[in-house]
């Protein structure tokens, strides 16, 4: 017997098999079963961006004495984009609006432990949306869907905005 037929090819079959429906089980659950994804009823704060990749995702935020209270995202985008808006989701809880403020891509892509480059603008989109979610919140200035080049960067500028006006506003 050649060291090819001894080799338990069987075995090694049947093992990439159960490791393969372990693998989309996990995904599927995940996905089915994730709290945060849905919409939101009465939110305080919500936002609807469609990314340049053509993805839609939401975010809506709850807020109780000032803090977020319940989080949810949505997006009819791939596994990553998904993953980035639940995430999102999950650092803005229990957050102040300024704490919101400081979420960028960064620091999605490193809860998640990192990103491929082809992935990034997941983490970009995901940020975005939250920040506009925030803005809404901010400034009950109610854009449903927006459509944009990069969410993060036209958002990030209208949320500094709205967090000094409320600032000054707490001030005074
Ligand atoms: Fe569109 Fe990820 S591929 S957000």
């Amino acid at each position: 017997m050649t060291a090819l037929e001894s080799f338990p090819w069987v075995s090694v079959l049947t093992g990439a098999i159960l490791l393969t429906l372990f693998l989309g089980l996990w995904v599927w659950s995940e996905h089915r079963f994730d709290p945060r994804r849905g919409a939101m009823e009465k939110a305080d704060g919500t936002a609807c961006i469609r990314g340049t990749c053509g993805d839609a995702m939401e975010i809506s935020l709850k807020f109780s004495q000032d803090r977020v209270v319940d989080a949810k995202y949505w997006t009819d985008g791939c596994r990553m984009s998904g993953l980035c808006g639940a995430t999102a989701a999950k650092l803005a809880l229990h957050k102040t609006p300024e704490e919101i403020g400081d979420i960028d891509h960064s620091a999605i892509e490193r809860e998640v432990g990192g990103l491929p480059e082809e992935d990034i603008h997941c983490a970009t989109l995901a940020a975005g949306v939250l920040q506009e979610a925030l803005r809404n919140y901010l400034t009950q200035d109610n854009i449903r869907e927006r459509v944009s080049k990069d969410p993060e960067l036209r958002t990030v500028d209208r949320v500094a905005g709205a967090l000094d006006k409320r600032k000054r506003s707490k001030e005074s």
